[in-house]
């Protein structure tokens, strides 16, 4: 590896402000986090750049749903987005916007430099329109029957039963989901950006080492089968920016989305004095590497180097794509609990605990990572606490007691520090090429060694005997600068313990520092690094990822926050009063009908008689827990005065009560046999 001080820009993929981090996230930011950490750490200039991506359809949708402006929830997110990426210890130099001036100008720039180059062309397409929410339909909101396995309820862009892909015209009683009506096809003029001028460059790019192996291999069919030109606009209404000399025409966000990489670096050179042709001029010196999904590669190995060379700018240095997580072997998953949200993770368990497992399990490649979480507390007990921990606090613990916290003048075994020293290049390289879990079993090896040296020596043992007191301290400084070794060697993965570990030396510990043993000095006093993974906590984190239950009719978030204040100035938190409560009417109602609805995962759709005369129409979340056909004559407590809802599927004209976090674990209430519908429950 070479010694010279690099430069270098960083990216992980632009998370979208649509919803909140989760740990599947976290694979790709820990992934870069640690890799940055480790350039630092090795005396290299380096950069972690990072920004929300805040445009798009679904962002457009899901403000309008809650009542509130695209920009109130891009701002919000953003705040949460950056909450949850310090509470795991992500350093990120500049966090930006996608919705910010500067990308808005790059975006220009980069638009009309290749207008300028014959690059982009119009074209007039059809395209799904939702006719009562009056807004072109992207594939990922309209559902419907797969055109080949005939699987119901599948997205208008691929099947999830039988893998097809097909354009959303092909799907067989296709229904928006945001309205529920019959998408209409509609014409418009799109703009195009033809990535075939680009096939020659792109090949000599991608046949240059810049992407992985895998990633490579894929290309070439992509490439093989010929480029196809890239529908870059969207229609008004569209939240993004608008393109220039057009009147209602957007640039897609998939455009806008890479430029905020070079947006943020326009904050960072502004805030630091730095230039930023520095990074992104075509004759640049400085690495630019990216990290993403293996689902986006498409765009960063195609779309963005072939905009990045028409607009007049160097390509990536490197291209890096990671898997997926799965959890418990299985696809993320709410009903099981394991959808985890970084805040539910944060606000159960130690953040280094999740840092250490992934980078454990992480390599170069493209496979997939699970996490299971019987595992986890076993690696992270065995490995941190067990085995790294555990030699400082055997060591530093005797120190404290019976030497003042005092490092003896000289190693007793510096072979053996030799020896531990003789890994920093492998250990290095392993980080260097993304194989952490390489680097952590090295790493592991060596604390095992030194658990093994300080066994044999019993330190313990000599601090009993004035005549080997001395050979105590000094089996205790050599075991504790073993450990001053190791955690540097994992400080990129555990920069909070090694942070504390630097407290405890009373120095900044560096890669180049820890070749050399701390001697004849004194220690911090000694206090825990890290506690042991309580199972109970990771079973209280799954539970609370469990959603009480789903399909339940939207609220607007103004509502609930004008509720929520009302509600604090008047009662304790958590609490209703009891004038709320008795608002509340509750009868026990008969189930005189019950049908699966025809698109809905989770919905019953019920009709309930509540009084003489009175059926209600009401849409439940208990179809995994109850079939129609058992709950017909059945008595129910509903919620008889709550205001009608409108739903995707129709209107809900009350609410049934029912127990239990959700899934197949929904019952309902019943009321004893002698109860009749119409009854008021009290
Ligand atoms: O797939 C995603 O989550 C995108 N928001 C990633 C964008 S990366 C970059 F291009 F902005
Ligand atoms: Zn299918």
């Amino acid at each position: 590896m070479s010694t010279s001080k690099r430069r270098i820009l960083v990216t992980a993929a632009l998370p979208y402000a649509n919803g909140d981090i989760h740990i599947g996230h976290m694979v790709e930011y820990l992934q870069t986090d640690i890799w940055c950490r480790f350039q630092r750490l090795r005396g290299n200039e380096c950069i972690y750049l990072c920004a929300d991506d805040a445009h798009g359809t679904p962002i457009m949708l899901r403000a309008r749903d809650e009542g509130i402006t695209p920009k109130e929830l891009i701002d919000s997110m953003s705040e949460r987005h950056q909450a949850d990426f310090a509470g795991f210890g992500i350093q990120f130099d500049c966090y930006h916007s996608t919705h910010s001036e500067e990308n808005r100008l790059q975006a220009q720039k980069i638009y009309l430099a290749l207008r300028e180059g014959g690059h982009i062309h119009t074209k007039t397409i059809e395209q799904a329109f939702d006719p009562e929410a009056q807004v072109f339909l992207p594939d990922r909101f309209i559902r419907g029957t797969c055109p080949r396995c005939k699987a119901e309820d599948q997205y208008g862009d691929s099947c999830e039963s039988c893998g097809a892909t097909y354009a959303s015209s092909e799907l067989v009683d296709p229904v928006s989901v945001v309205s529920g009506k019959t998408p209409v096809s509609k014409e418009s003029e799109h703009y195009f950006f033809k990535l075939g001028d680009f096939q020659s460059i792109l090949e000599g790019w991608i046949g240059a080492g810049h992407v992985q192996p895998e990633v490579r291999n894929k290309l070439k069919e992509w490439l093989d089968g010929g480029l196809r030109d890239w529908d870059i606009s969207r229609d008004a209404p569209y939240w993004g920016f608008k393109i220039p000399d057009t009147e209602d025409k957007y640039f897609y966000v998939w455009l806008d989305a890479p430029v905020g990489y070079m947006a943020t670096t326009h904050k960072y050179c502004e805030s630091n004095g730095q230039s930023f042709d520095d990074y992104w001029g075509k004759d640049a010196t400085t690495e630019v590497h990216h990290f993403l999904g293996k689902d986006i590669a498409y765009f960063h190995t195609l779309f963005w180097p072939a905009m990045l060379s028409g607009a007049g700018y160097r390509t990536p240095t490197a291209v890096y794509c990671h898997g997926f997580l799965t959890v418990n072997g299985k696809k993320m998953s709410k009903r099981r609990g394991t959808f985890i949200a970084a805040r539910t993770y944060l606000d159960h368990l130690d953040p280094e605990y999740l840092r250490y497992y992934f980078a454990a399990k992480l390599s170069s490649g493209l496979d997939d990572i699970d996490l299971n979480l019987e595992d986890f507390e076993q690696r992270i007990n065995s490995d941190l606490v067990g085995k790294l921990v555990n030699i400082a606090s055997r060591t530093a613990g005797i120190l404290g007691k019976r030497f003042e916290s005092k490092l003896s003048a000289s190693l007793p075994a510096p072979e053996v520090y030799e020896e531990f020293a003789a890994e920093a290049d492998a250990i290095a390289t392993f980080y260097e090429g993304r194989e952490y879990s390489k680097a952590l079993r090295k790493i592991m090896a060596l604390a095992d060694k030194a658990n093994q040296y300080i066994a044999d020596q019993a330190p313990w043992k000599l601090a009993k005997e004035e005549a080997t007191l001395e050979q105590a301290q000094a089996v205790c400084t050599q075991g504790l600068n073993l450990y001053r070794m190791l955690i540097t060697y994992l400080s990129p993965v555990v920069p909070r313990i090694f942070d504390d570990s630097c407290k405890l030396f009373g120095e900044e510990l560096t890669w180049e520092g820890a070749r050399k043993p701390l001697l004849g000095v004194g220690i911090k006093a000694f206090s825990p690094l890290l506690q042991r993974v309580d199972k109970d906590k990771v079973a209280a984190m799954a539970a609370a990822s469990k959603p009480p239950s789903e399909d339940k009719p939207k609220e607007a978030t103004k509502e609930k926050k004008a509720k929520k204040s009302k509600k604090a100035a008047t009662v304790p938190e958590g609490c209703i009063s009891f004038d709320d409560f008795s608002k509340v009417e509750l009868r026990v109602a008969k189930i005189v009908a019950a049908d699966h609805v025809e698109g809905a995962d989770k919905l019953l759709q019920i009709t309930a008689k509540i009084a003489p005369g009175d059926t209600r129409n009401i849409f439940a979340g208990i179809k995994d827990a109850y079939a129609p056909e058992d709950l017909v004559g059945r008595h129910v407590v509903v919620v008889a005065n709550l205001a009608p809802r409108k739903m995707r599927f129709g209107m809900s004209e009350g609410m049934i009560i029912a127990a239990g976090p959700g899934g197949k674990d929904i019952f309902l209430l019943s009321p004893d046999s002698g109860a009749t519908a119409g009854m008021v429950v009290k």
